[in-house]
């Protein structure tokens, strides 16, 4: 027997209890337990039923990811699904924690289903650039039909024990906190009342009235065209649950495991779960173990109450954090505020948040016009100009009204954080924490780590990320940090390419048909031209279309004209001063097919990646993946650009940034780094 299982007989009820900590992935190991347990239950004679249980935090949370690439290992999840199906006992699947992708679909090889309140279950597998891919296309839309099963599959969202039952995943909830004991009371039970032992597999009701009905796929697909553009594990999985209610199971399944394979042999599937494991990876610091103390953050400061601020403040208040919000005057105060309301207002308008959760969220704020009001809390974030002198200025005072212990944080995006430390008199107290815009929304959160921040309050910064629903990504003092440093070289380039003659269009096109939500060039007339930072007072395209009073969509339009329903056309003006500021720097036009703009947009953001590891800036090149994705919205199917140039091949990437230095000269010179990898035939 392995050490995994645990078997035990309570009367006739037979339980069948896996320990794999940390969350019992159905590995090699775990599937073989999962047999011999149903094995032996199966040959007891006195057993009429089994509970399958899990230990620790929670039942399989899912196939192992680790083992993916390798050659799978008999029994497969498949067939330890078919081993349960074909068990001659009743049985029962007791669920808690987060049963998700191959967890959920062991436990709908049960007969029936029971949870501990507060389980949440689902099929995360879209994440993975994947589908359910042992029966779970085929027996959720059994249980919950076609249109609920195509959302929750599609999404991949955690759906939680109260609202499952509704659903009719599962049979019953269980209010007490012990979950086997109820499982082992249910199934008693069942056995008692001779319950119906019908398989999932074999319940056809709920499918039956969308067989044949392709019309019903084609409408959800042009409904969330949008949110699925890219994603190729979405249209197999589509696919797959039509096949639920157009064919026999066995037939269903059979295609079913076709569409998976397809999806595990892709490149973004090999993405996404590298995104997976480097989201996990990213809040490690090998210097600073997990067991270092962390300072408990129960009220938070912020210091302005501008876009920025406000958006940091939303993310305490959804985390029930009380925050003392603070400007120089009441009237930008007040303007902060009902901009967060208004934020909060269009949540309930959508159906996300009720109305008592908006007023109670407004009343966690503390507005203030004093910074004496800070003394108290455990954390203060400055998010005010973005000059030198004032954030030292705001440091200074803080430092005199903070609390001996209170973090003190800047968002700066590119000053000199050790240099705003200065300013206090406790720089073991100061980190960066930098949030992106908008900061509500946008889920990475940069740690800066000064050259004295005490390794407490670089831990406390990290895990405090995790209690606001971000992804912290660790960096040290630099201009720019991670995401800003290597996403501005694709703005130089952009800007580049323009005065080269490159049309705005087709350089917007390439960067959206990558995989972004839209061009730069749109981007810049989104943001507005008016508040794009400058670093010098040179005659650009954007400081002459400024000057013509085009400051992007929101005033008459920048490189695009908008119309009443803001569909674009690119601006004849636009183009005029393109023209004019190219001839006046003296640039040649130049062609360049769509596959050159892409390298020439993209491959500098590689090598600057190269640049600030090689600096020590960045941890480990799976945390640029994270802050480009996090930060920037970079597709998760292409895994960040670090994750994507190893997928090119680093020599190749390298070629071309020589052959365009040749071309266009030092901007693409390869970062030495970068050049003694592919000597060493090394990955990033
Ligand atoms: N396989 C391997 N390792 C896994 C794993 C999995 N399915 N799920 C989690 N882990 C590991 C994590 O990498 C992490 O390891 P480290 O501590 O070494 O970093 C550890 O377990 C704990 O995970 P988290 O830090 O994420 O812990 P959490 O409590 O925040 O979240 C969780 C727990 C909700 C289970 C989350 O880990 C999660 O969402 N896991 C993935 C679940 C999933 O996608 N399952 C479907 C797998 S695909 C599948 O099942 C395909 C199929 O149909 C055949």
């Amino acid at each position: 027997m392995t050490n995994l299982l645990t078997y035990q007989v309570y009367e006739n009820v037979a339980v069948v209890t896996i320990d794999s900590p940390p969350v019992n992935a159905l590995g090699i190991d775990v599937r073989q337990s999962i047999v011999e347990g149903f094995k032996r239950a199966s040959a007891d004679v006195n057993v009429q039923a089994i509970v399958l249980a899990c230990d620790g935090r929670t039942f399989f949370a899912g196939a192992d990811i680790r083992e993916f690439g390798s050659k799978p290992k008999s029994p497969i999840l498949p067939e330890v699904i078919a081993f349960i199906e074909s068990s001659p006992k009743l049985t029962i699947a007791a669920l808690h924690g987060t049963p998700l992708g191959g967890g959920l679909e062991t436990a709908l090889a049960c007969h029936y289903r029971i949870a501990l309140a507060g389980t949440r279950m689902g099929l995360p597998e879209v994440n993975l650039g994947l589908l359910p891919g042992a029966g779970g296309t085929q027996k959720l839309p059994r249980l919950v039909g076609i249109p609920a099963a195509l959302e929750i599959i599609t999404s991949g969202r955690q759906i939680k024990a109260d609202e499952a039952l509704k659903l009719g995943i599962i049979d019953r909830v269980c209010e007490s906190d012990n979950i086997v004991a109820s499982a082992i009371s249910y199934a008693k039970e069942l056995v008692d009342q001779n319950a119906t032992r019908t398989l999932v597999l074999d319940r056809n009701e709920k499918t039956a009235e969308h067989r044949g009905k392709s019309e019903v796929y084609d409408a959800f697909r042009a409904k969330n065209a949008r949110r699925f553009r890219g994603f190729k594990s979405v249209e197999n999985i589509i696919k797959a649950i039509q096949l639920a209610a157009d064919l026999p199971y066995e037939q269903g399944l059979k295609r079913e495991r076709e569409l998976f394979t397809e999806l595990q042999q892709s490149r973004d599937s090999s993405a996404q779960q590298h995104v997976f494991f480097a989201e996990r990876e990213s809040s490690k610091v090998p210097d600073i173990p997990r067991t270092t103390p962390v300072r408990p953050i129960d009220a938070v400061g912020i210091i302005g109450a501008g876009t920025m601020g406000g958006g940091i403040a939303m993310n305490f208040l959804n985390a029930g954090i009380p925050v003392t919000l603070i400007e120089q005057k009441q009237e930008a105060l007040d303007h902060g505020i009902s901009i967060i309301r208004k934020n909060y207002q269009r949540s309930v308008k959508a159906g996300r948040m009720t109305e008592e959760a908006l007023e109670a969220r407004i009343t966690l704020i503390t507005p203030s016009l004093d910074y004496a009001d800070l003394a108290s809390v455990d954390l203060i974030i400055e998010a005010v100009f973005e000059t030198m002198e004032i954030k030292k200025e705001v440091f200074s005072s803080i430092d005199a009204v903070a609390k001996p212990g209170c973090i003190l944080a800047s968002n700066t995006s590119y000053l000199d954080l050790d240099e705003i430390a200065g300013a206090t008199s406790r720089p073991q107290d100061v980190i960066g924490l930098h949030f992106f815009s908008p900061a509500n929304v946008m889920n990475l959160l940069e740690v800066v780590r000064g050259e004295h921040s005490a390794p407490e309050v670089i831990n406390t910064g990290m895990r405090l990320a995790k209690i606001i629903g971000k992804t912290p990504v660790l960096s040290k003092v630099g201009w720019g940090f991670i995401a800003n440093r290597v996403m501005k070289v694709r703005g130089y380039q952009t800007d580049n390419l323009i005065l080269q003659g490159i049309n705005p269009e087709i350089i917007d096109k390439v960067i959206y048909d990558y995989g972004f939500a839209m061009g730069p060039i749109a981007m810049k007339d989104l943001v507005g031209l008016d508040v794009l930072g400058r670093d010098s007072n040179e005659r650009t395209v954007e400081s002459v279309l400024v000057d013509m009073g085009r400051l992007g969509q929101k005033k008459n339009g920048g490189y695009y004209d908008y119309d009443q329903n803001r569909q674009k056309t690119l601006s004849p003006l636009a183009l005029e001063v393109i023209r004019e500021v190219a001839k006046e720097k003296g640039i040649e036009p130049v062609l360049a097919d769509e596959a050159e703009i892409l390298a020439r947009l993209l491959y500098p953001i590689i090598n600057e990646g190269a640049k600030v590891l090689d600096e020590g800036i960045a941890m480990r090149s799976s945390d640029i993946d994270i802050a480009c994705i996090k930060g920037y919205n970079w597709p998760v199917y292409k895994g960040g650009p670090m994750f994507w140039a190893n997928s090119i091949g680093l020599d190749r990437v390298l070629k071309k940034l020589e052959e365009f230095e040749q071309r266009f000269g030092s901007a693409f010179t390869p970062s030495p780094y970068l050049v003694r990898l592919v000597e060493e035939g090394k990955e990033f």
